[in-house]
């Protein structure tokens, strides 16, 4: 899968990309991400991103042309494909007015070509940007961030763990909180390893007993407890 960043912080990105399941997903080949100033695709001498609001008030707003020309040129001719839906490119805008991120987003979106993930600084965006192209947009929860670098991390990171080779168990990506099997609601039951007392503290003796019905059972009731 490819992903392409478009921000205004491309350095942000860089050691994020290098650490943990990130790297490994790109190390593997099977992630290729490519981040964009969108700095590069402003055409004033001063490179501004942003202005004023038309209709007055506080903040900037994020400026229609450096992103119609970043997708232009990013994209080429895939562009008019991605508005006619014929494509397999995604388009996710980090906007705190969005679609709350889920689980079952991060699923269909792993199984993309190329997602591009657009980050949001300033009051908001121009309208006509939202308008112009068929947008997924995404929130990561209620609350507002200075931009959308962290919410994009969030995506990449969530999507990346996904892609087919990546994960060293890919059952680990199955049995996580949230699994499509579990149903929406549900939650991972509580995890122990050694040792089997620490400061007192014992883990579970059903853990130890070998009884795999028992331990199934077990951790069912406690996935139970933390979905209520
Ligand atoms: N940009 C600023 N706040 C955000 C949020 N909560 N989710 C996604 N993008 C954002």
């Amino acid at each position: 899968m490819r992903i392409d960043v478009l921000t205004i912080f491309p350095e942000l990105f860089d050691p994020f990309l290098a650490c943990g399941m990130v790297e490994r997903a790109r190390a593997a080949g099977a992630l290729e991400v490519h981040v964009t100033d969108v700095r590069a695709f402003t055409s004033d001498r001063h490179h501004s991103v942003d202005d004023r609001p038309y209709g007055g008030g506080p903040g900037m707003v994020f400026k229609p042309e450096p992103v119609f020309r970043a997708l232009e040129i990013l994209l080429g001719p895939e562009l008019k494909a991605i508005e006619r839906q014929e494509s397999k490119t995604r388009l996710l805008v980090m906007c705190p007015q969005g679609e709350r991120l889920e689980q079952g987003q991060l699923d269909r979106w792993s199984g993309a070509e190329r997602l591009v993930v657009l980050c949001g600084r300033y009051e908001g965006f121009d309208e006509r940007i939202l308008e112009a192209f068929p947008w997924c947009r995404v929130s990561i929860g209620d609350y507002v961030l200075s931009g959308g670098e962290i919410p994009a991390m969030a995506v990449i990171e969530g999507v990346s763990r996904l892609l087919p080779g990546v994960l060293g168990d890919p059952r680990s990506a199955e049995r996580d909180s949230f699994a499509s099997e579990w149903g929406e609601s549900q939650y991972d039951h509580p995890h122990f390893t050694r040792p089997p007392t620490y400061r007192g503290r014992e883990i579970p003796e059903v853990l130890r007993s070998g009884d795999h019905e028992k331990i199934e059972a077990w951790r069912q009731s406690k996935r139970a407890e933390r979905a209520t």
